[in-house]
């Protein structure tokens, strides 16, 4: 019988850290970086290259690319869909990435 305190019995692994511009941050196993900075309370890691408007995610399934940020040095990346794994180190990212 299903436990009504916890109705999916969801169990998601023992927490990992890693690091978004150096600050610690928890994550659980199969978690994206757009799910972990959210639970986090980070809810824009990006700027625009024209105006420098925040952004973060918007559609949330990998269309809109809005939620680019660098994850280990690769620049570009999409916070909806990256799974993060122990010791990531993420970055915000302003404009392309590239520093330009
Ligand atoms: S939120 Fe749209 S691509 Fe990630």
């Amino acid at each position: 019988m299903t436990d009504p305190v916890d109705p999916t019995r969801a169990d998601p692994g023992v927490p990992f850290t890693v690091t978004l511009d150096g600050r610690d941050i928890e994550a659980l196993p199969g978690q994206t970086v757009a799910a972990a900075l959210w639970t986090a309370g980070v809810t824009a890691w990006r700027t625009t290259r024209r105006e420098g408007r925040p952004r973060g995610v918007l559609c949330g399934i990998g269309v809109c690319f809005d939620c680019l940020l660098t994850v280990n040095g690769r620049p570009n990346q999409r916070a909806c869909l990256v799974p993060l794994r122990p010791g990531d180190a993420i970055r915000t990212q302003e404009g392309t990435g590239h520093g330009d």
